[in-house]
């Protein structure tokens, strides 16, 4: 119990110090609002990006400081000016209130930006996310950014398997979210997870190949990285592509009884990767990937199928099949179910891989 408690804190301790190493040596991801002090800015920064991505938000951050360079002066800014400065983002609901706190902060607080974490989340518009970014990049309070990046990051690192989407995993990760916190450099570390999760552990293709926290990653060790994060609600979305690889190893291949609670429930998959968007697979984007994300040298790719579909009540599901020959079988792969191929044919699998099987049997050529 003590050694676990010993080596889960060291375990910690590993994460904070190399991701912010990672961050002072070689994080080289320019953004304009990056190391800004004035809570305004870094607000308005953090209120545009919630409504687009870094490259489009970018343009419109520089037109709001421009045009306001201080909170007093969008305050006596007229609603209209703001609203057409926003035209594109959407959601004017944000400009709304980002209109309201400006004019409440100029009103109640003589223009001084609140420094205390309770009084930043107690104004309109600004959540848990964007307080904890203000009270850390502008005054270096200890209050750690909790979203999808840190969820993706920290699921991966310590391979923890709870649903993001749920109560339990919320505050599961909102809990290691904190403790793994360098606190007293809050706001480099806050902005090294956001640059690592959006540049190196992306939701898909992350860099693991190069990534300076492989050695201690639980997913890259144990071939989990497009497993984790896990979402409960996997459902509300429309389309899936689901990527099956078919690994053989001397006459055996890779199988996985899935336990997730899902309408797969206890049937059988092989290894596979689930994406929003279709991938364009070919030979060389195969191995980059296997190298990447498997550490598998050498393989021997001996095809690539069609394109199957299924159409379920809320889904559309499509995906491919890759056979792929491996001379040996790489440490990420190995706690896996390896069952000789004749055998496949007594597993129950979804329909949707069952398609792809019927389809080979009849041709003779799955394996
Ligand atoms: N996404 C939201 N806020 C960000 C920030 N400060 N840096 C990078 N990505 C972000």
């Amino acid at each position: 119990m003590i050694f676990e408690y010993f080596t889960h804190t060291m375990k910690k301790e590993k994460f904070t110090q190399s991701l912010m190493q990672w961050h002072l040596q070689t994080n080289n991801r320019i953004m304009p609002w990056k190391g800004e002090k004035d809570p305004y800015k870094i607000w308005l920064s953090e209120i545009i990006l919630q409504q687009t991505r870094v490259e489009q938000g970018w343009s419109y951050y520089e037109k709001f400081i421009q045009q306001y360079p201080t909170i007093q002066q969008l305050a006596k800014a007229k609603d209209e000016q703001v609203f057409k400065l926003w035209e594109g983002l959407g959601y004017y609901n944000r400009c709304k209130n980002l209109l309201f706190t400006a004019r409440l902060i100029t009103n109640k607080y003589k223009g001084k930006f609140p420094n205390q974490y309770d009084t930043i989340i107690s104004l309109k518009g600004i959540g848990p996310y964007t307080a904890a970014a203000i009270a850390s990049f502008a005054y270096n309070l200890p209050y750690a950014v909790v979203d999808g990046n840190v969820f993706r990051v920290l699921s991966r690192f310590f391979g923890i398997d709870t649903a993001i989407d749920s109560a339990k995993g919320k505050n599961e990760f909102s809990i290691l979210a904190n403790d793994v916190l360098d606190k007293k450099n809050s706001g480099l570390y806050n902005q090294a997870i956001m640059d690592f999760g959006a540049t190196v552990c992306k939701p898909m293709l992350p860099t693991c190949s190069h990534c300076p926290l492989k050695k201690n990653c639980i997913a890259f060790k144990t071939g989990k990285v497009n497993h984790l994060p896990v979402k409960e609600k996997v459902l509300q979305k429309k389309n899936r592509w689901l990527y099956y690889f078919l690994f053989e190893h001397n006459n055996s291949i890779l199988v996985n009884k899935r336990s997730a609670k899902d309408i797969w429930e206890n049937l059988f998959e092989f290894y596979f990767l689930e994406t929003d968007a279709q991938q364009k697979w070919n030979n060389h984007y195969i191995n980059d990937w296997m190298k990447q994300q498997l550490g598998i040298k050498k393989a021997n790719i001996i095809h690539i199928s069609e394109i199957f579909s299924q159409q379920l009540t809320h889904q559309n599901i499509k995906g491919q099949f890759i056979k792929i020959k491996l001379s040996i079988i790489p440490s990420a792969l190995k706690h896996y179910q390896w069952m000789d191929k004749r055998s496949i044919k007594k597993l129950a699998f979804p329909k949707f891989i069952n398609q792809y099987l019927e389809q080979s049997y009849l041709q003779s050529n799955l394996f």
